[in-house]
C-alpha cells in the first residue's frame, strides 16, 4: 500500500512539476491558472464522489474543448486536456529545437505500469486498427480454422479477420451480445468446436458501449486451448486494467479515446508466453536482438527482439508519445477509479433518461450492472436516425450515428468534461422529436 501511495504521489510531483515548468516557460497568466487547477484536482489516492459537481466543474476548466457544445462522442475521440497539448508541444520543440530524437520506449514502460503489465509486453501502435492487423496477420491460421467473433464489430476490428477469409479462407462464425453478461458467455460456449482456434471480441463494442465479460471470456479460451484476441478501443482510460488478471493473449487499445491522450497513438498487449506464437510480419528497427549484415553470403534478420518490441520498429512520434505519457500523468492525478465511478454514473444517467421515452425511444445498451459504463445506444422508433443525428449537430449535441452491421442507431458516450446538463441537452432534442 506504502508503495502504491508513494509512486501515485511521485507521479503526482512529476506532473505538477512538468505543468510548473511549461508554465514558466510560456510565462503566462493563463498558465499559472492551470497550474493551481491541476493542484486543486490532485487526488489520486483520495475518493471523490461521482456528484461532486464542483470538482467536477474544476476538472472541467482544463479543457480547451469548446464550452458551447454538448460533447457526448467520447466514443470515436476523446478531446484532450491542456497539461496533454502542452506536454506534446513541448516535446516537439525540444525535438525540433535540440535535434532529440528517440525517447518513446519510456512510454511503452509506462503504458504497461498503467494496464498493470510487464515493459516487455506493450508494443506502441498507432490506433487500434493496427493492433489487431498485428495480432489478426501474427496468428498461425489455416483454411477453414474458426474464429469467434460479434456481430458488433467496428471496421477496425472486422476488416483484418474479413480480410484473411477472403485471402486465406479463415471462417468467421458470430454471436450478437445478449443482455446479461452470462448469456453471453452461453452464446460464445454453444459456437466452439473442433475447428475453433480464437475468440476475438471487443471488450466493449462501438455500437451500444456493453461491457462484455472479457476475464470470463479469456479463462473460456484458455479452458478450450483458443487463443483470446481483445479489441480494447473502449478499455484504456474508461476503467481500471489489469491485463494479466484478464488473462487475454493479445489486448489491442488506443489512446486517443478514454484516456484524452493525442490523437493517432495506440498500444498492444501482447502476453510474454504468446510472443513466439504470435509471429511478426512488420518488423523494422527495434525488431531483432542482433547485428545483421546485408555484406554476409546469407544476409539474414537476427533473434526476434525477447519482448514485443519485435511487433514495431522505426521512428515515432515523440511529441505525440510524451503526450500519452502526460495523458496517464493526468488521469492518475484524478485516479482512475474516481473517473470510472464518475463516467459510470453519467452513462446511468444518460441511460435512465433514455429509458423514459420508451414511446420515442429503444434503448439498445444493457441495464445490467456489470455490462454498462458510459456508452449508451439507442435507436429512434419513428424518426429516422440520420435526420436526429443531423438535427443534434445543428443544435451544438454532438453524438455518433451507428451506421455499423445495418444497427442504424444512435450513440451517446460521456467523459469527465461532461455533466447531466449536456445529457439534458440531447433529451430535450428528443422530447421534441
Ligand atoms: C470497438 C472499436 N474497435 C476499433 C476501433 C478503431 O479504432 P482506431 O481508429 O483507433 O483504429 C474503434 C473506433 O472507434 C472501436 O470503437
Amino acid at each position: 500500500m506504502i508503495t502504491i501511495v508513494s509512486i501515485m504521489s511521485s507521479t503526482r510531483k512529476n506532473f505538477i512539476k512538468q505543468v510548473s515548468a511549461a508554465t514558466l516557460a510560456g510565462v503566462s497568466l493563463q498558465g499559472l491558472a492551470k497550474s493551481s487547477i491541476i493542484h486543486q484536482i490532485s487526488a489520486a489516492h483520495k475518493t471523490i464522489a461521482h456528484d461532486d459537481e464542483s470538482y467536477w466543474k474544476t476538472v472541467r476548466q482544463l479543457f480547451p474543448l469548446t464550452k458551447d457544445l454538448a460533447y457526448l462522442n467520447n466514443g470515436t475521440m476523446g478531446p484532450s486536456p491542456y497539461p496533454v497539448i502542452e506536454a506534446m508541444r513541448r516535446a516537439m520543440m525540444d525535438c525540433d529545437q535540440l535535434g532529440n530524437y528517440g525517447g518513446w520506449e519510456a512510454t511503452a514502460s509506462k503504458l504497461a505500469k498503467f494496464v498493470n503489465v510487464n515493459d516487455d509486453e506493450i508494443a506502441l501502435t498507432h490506433n487500434v486498427t493496427e493492433g489487431i492487423n498485428i495480432a489478426c496477420w501474427g496468428l498461425p491460421l489455416k483454411k477453414g480454422d474458426e474464429v469467434i467473433m460479434t456481430t458488433h464489430e467496428h471496421v477496425g476490428g472486422a476488416f483484418p479477420w474479413l480480410n484473411r477469409r477472403k485471402l486465406h479462407g479463415i471462417v468467421i462464425k458470430t454471436f450478437t451480445p445478449a443482455s446479461t453478461a452470462s448469456e453471453t458467455l452461453n452464446l460464445i460456449s454453444s459456437l466452439i468446436n473442433k475447428k475453433t482456434r480464437a475468440i476475438v471480441v471487443p471488450h466493449i463494442p462501438c455500437t451500444q458501449g456493453q461491457i462484455l465479460p472479457a476475464k470470463e471470456i479469456c479463462t473460456l479460451a484458455k479452458d478450450k486451448g483458443l487463443f483470446s484476441i481483445i479489441d480494447g478501443a473502449h478499455g484504456a482510460g474508461m476503467m481500471p486494467l489489469n491485463l494479466h488478471d484478464m488473462g487475454c493473449d493479445v489486448y489491442a487499445s488506443c489512446c486517443h479515446k478514454w484516456m484524452l491522450g493525442p490523437k493517432g497513438t495506440g498500444f498492444l498487449y501482447v502476453r510474454k508466453e504468446f510472443q513466439d506464437t504470435l509471429q511478426p510480419y512488420f518488423v523494422g528497427g527495434g525488431s531483432d536482438n542482433a547485428k545483421w549484415n546485408m555484406m554476409t553470403a546469407v544476409p539474414e534478420m537476427g533473434d526476434y527482439a525477447p519482448s514485443a518490441h519485435r511487433y514495431y520498429g522505426a521512428t515515432q512520434s515523440i511529441g505525440l508519445y510524451k503526450g500519452v505519457e502526460a495523458s496517464i500523468d493526468f488521469i492518475e492525478t484524478i485516479g482512475q477509479e474516481n473517473i470510472c465511478s464518475r463516467i459510470k454514473a453519467l452513462g446511468k444517467y444518460a441511460q435512465d433518461q433514455l429509458l423514459k421515452y420508451s414511446d420515442k425511444l429503444d434503448v439498445i445498451t444493457p441495464t445490467e450492472e456489470q455490462s454498462r459504463c458510459s456508452i449508451m445506444g439507442f435507436k429512434m422508433k419513428s424518426v429516422e436516425y440520420m435526420k436526429f443525428y443531423n438535427t443534434c449537430a445543428e443544435n451544438k449535441v454532438r453524438i455518433r450515428a451507428v451506421h455499423e452491421n445495418g444497427l442504424d442507431s444512435l450513440r451517446v458516450s460521456t467523459h469527465i468534461y461532461n455533466t447531466t446538463n449536456d445529457v439534458d441537452k440531447l433529451i430535450e432534442l428528443i422530447k421534441k422529436a
